[in-house]
């Protein structure tokens, strides 16, 4: 009976350690282990042996038994730790490897005219600074001379965070911010999201895109505003745009205006162009000259100081420039907006 087990044990052992596969074990622990197997019969077959052999035999069965689920378990963990290392070498990618037919994608429109805007601006001199979107009521409206409860302060309906923290509603807190931190001269942009309590709608989102223009030092006066504004209009819509000033409104800015372009749509053509109304002109921003009382409420002597601000909504440029009909394409991020390419 000993070598009977034994003889099972080795052979056991020989097709175990020859077995590669998963399949190929679960075959052999049928054929060892089942109950058909060679095993289960010698254990069946125990009621044969006397009283006196039994106990023993059955031990020497158990015990075969153990030592064969043993070598099971171990031989499985290596076929599988053998099969997964197998599959990582068949499935390496070649990340290197150059393709013909990619897909590229391209910048969104916002992010197209921001980044003109910033190569023309810096390349007139302007540094590009940030500041928050999350913005204390200080900047974003009473160094501005928008008091509380002042009435401009309706057109620029944000959200508040509490009663003194809200969304920003311009850029223009950047200016505030950086004339408190730097002496004149100064010449920033800055641009990034702004939040207002509109209802969406074709022109309207409750986020939107701004970039701001800041220049203070002495004697600037309107002229270097009109001639900078020119040189950015011809910049975004060719050198035969016409720029008009149209006298405007804000509290920060004295005097102020808003600035319209030849419609880029239909040239000025005055027809039943969609872009611009018929009216041959679009409105790009709003601008001025600092308020003096800014100045000194943001610590520079006007006596000594002027300077000139602009603000306007990327959206808008994006819209008139790519002929998007609806603001709310550019939030969708429908893919087809960016005009994927090969
Ligand atoms: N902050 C103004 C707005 O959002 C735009 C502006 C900026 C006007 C700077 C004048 C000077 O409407």
């Amino acid at each position: 009976m000993r070598d009977k087990i034994q003889a099972l044990l080795d052979e056991a052992r020989s097709a175990l350690s020859e077995a590669d596969t998963l399949q190929a074990l679960e075959a052999l622990r049928v054929q060892y282990l089942g109950k058909k197997g060679p095993l289960s019969l010698l254990l069946r077959g125990l009621g044969q042996l006397s009283a006196v052999d039994r106990p023993e035999a059955g031990k020497w069965i158990n015990a075969a038994r153990g030592e064969i689920e043993s070598e099971f378990a171990a031989r499985e963990t290596d076929v599988k730790k053998a099969a997964r290392l197998a599959a990582l070498a068949s499935e390496t990618i070649d990340v290197t490897e150059p393709r013909e037919d990619y897909q590229l994608g391209s910048l969104h429109p916002i992010s197209i005219i921001l980044d003109e805007l910033v190569d023309l601006f810096v390349g007139m001199g302007y540094e590009v600074v940030e500041g928050p979107e999350v913005e204390y009521d200080l900047y974003n409206f009473e160094l501005l001379n928008q008091p509380k409860h002042h009435p401009a302060r309706d057109a620029q309906d944000t959200f508040y965070i509490e009663d003194n923290i809200v969304l920003r509603s311009h850029t223009s807190p950047v200016q505030a911010r950086t004339m408190l931190s730097r002496k004149p001269p100064i010449r920033i942009i800055s641009s990034g999201r702004c939040y207002r309590a509109d209802e969406v709608d074709a022109t309207h989102s409750p986020v939107f895109h701004q970039i701001e223009g800041l220049y203070i030092d002495k004697d600037v006066r309107m002229s270097d505003l009109k001639g900078t504004l020119e040189a950015f209009a011809k910049r975004i819509y060719g050198p035969d745009v016409s720029v008009r000033f149209r006298p405007s409104f804000f509290p920060f800015t004295e005097p102020s205006a808003e600035v319209d372009l030849t419609c880029p749509a239909c040239k000025g053509a005055l027809g039943g162009c969609r872009v611009c109304k018929g009216t041959g002109w679009v409105e790009v921003l709003g601008c001025g000259m600092v308020n003096p009382k800014v100045l000194e409420l943001c610590g520079i002597d006007s006596g000594v100081y002027s300077g000139f601000a602009f603000g306007m909504g990327l959206e808008r440029l994006a819209m008139q420039r790519f002929g998007i009909p609806d603001m709310r394409w550019l939030f969708e991020g429908d893919a087809r907006l960016m005009g994927g390419r090969r």
